[in-house]
C-alpha cells in the first residue's frame, strides 16, 4: 500500500479534453461465456468507430493476459483482480476520450457492478454500457473455437466458465444481444444505434 501520495490534476479538465477532441468517451462493457462472440464484436465495433474518425481502442480477455495482467490464473480471486484492473483502465482509456470497447468475461456481478460504480464515481462521471453478448452453453459449446469446453469437460483445464466455474448474468444489462440470432453486422448497428440514440457519439 502506498501512503504520502497526492492527486495532481491536470490543466485540462476531461469536458474540456472532449471539447476540445471534438468527442466524449465511454466504457463500453462486453461481458458474456468464452466463445459468446464479445471478442468478435469487440473487433467489429472498433472498426466501425475507427472508419468513422472516432477514436475507439478495444481491451480484449485473452490480449490483456499476455501482457498486463500475465500474473492472473482464473481463481475467483484472480478473475476479480483482472477485472478490477480492467474497471480502472478502461475508466482512464475513457477519460482520454476515448470510446473504451472491453470484452472479457467477467462473470461475477459484483466485479461488474465495481466497475460501474467506479465509472459513476468519477468526475464526471463516465458512462458504462454494460452489453450482455447472450449465446446458451449448448451454442457456445458447440461452437468451441479453441477447443477448451472439450477439455474442461475432460477435466483437463479446472475452473471453466459455464462448466466448472459460475457465469453470473447480468440483470439490467444496457443492451443484450443474443450472438446465435444476430450476424455480427447486426450486433455493431445494436450497439452504435445506442450510442447514437444516447448522445454519445455524434456522427
Ligand atoms: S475473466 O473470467 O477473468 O473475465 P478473461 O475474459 O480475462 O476471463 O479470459 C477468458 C479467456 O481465457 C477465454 O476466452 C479463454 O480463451 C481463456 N481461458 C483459459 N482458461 C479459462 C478458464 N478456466 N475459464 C475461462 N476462460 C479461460
Amino acid at each position: 500500500m502506498a501512503t504520502n501520495i497526492t492527486f495532481h490534476p491536470g490543466a485540462v479538465s476531461t469536458e474540456e479534453r472532449a471539447e476540445l477532441l471534438g468527442q466524449k468517451g465511454a466504457t463500453i462493457w462486453l461481458t458474456g461465456l468464452s466463445a459468446s462472440g464479445k471478442s468478435t464484436i469487440a473487433t467489429a465495433l472498433e472498426q466501425h468507430l475507427l472508419h468513422l474518425k472516432l477514436h475507439a481502442f478495444r481491451l480484449d480477455g485473452d490480449n490483456v493476459r499476455f501482457g498486463l495482467n500475465k500474473d492472473l490464473g482464473f481463481s475467483p480471486k484472480d478473475r476479480e483482480e483482472n477485472i478490477r484492473r480492467i474497471g480502472e483502465v478502461s475508466l482512464l482509456f475513457s477519460q482520454s476520450s476515448t470510446l473504451t470497447v472491453t470484452a472479457f468475461i467477467s462473470p461475477y456481478k459484483s466485479d461488474r457492478d465495481l466497475a460501474r460504480a467506479l465509472h459513476a464515481a468519477a468526475s464526471p462521471p463516465t458512462p458504462f454500457i454494460e452489453v450482455f453478448v447472450d449465446a446458451p452453453l449448448s451454442v457456445v459449446e458447440s461452437r468451441d473455437p479453441k477447443g477448451l469446453y472439450k477439455k474442461a469437460r475432460a477435466g483437463e483445464i479446472k475452473e471453466f466458465t459455464g462448466i466448472s466455474s459460475p457465469y453470473e448474468e447480468p440483470d439490467a444489462p444496457e443492451i443484450v444481444i443474443k450472438t446465435d440470432e444476430l450476424s455480427v453486422e447486426g450486433a455493431v448497428e445494436k450497439i452504435f444505434g445506442y450510442l447514437v440514440e444516447k448522445g454519445l457519439v455524434t456522427i
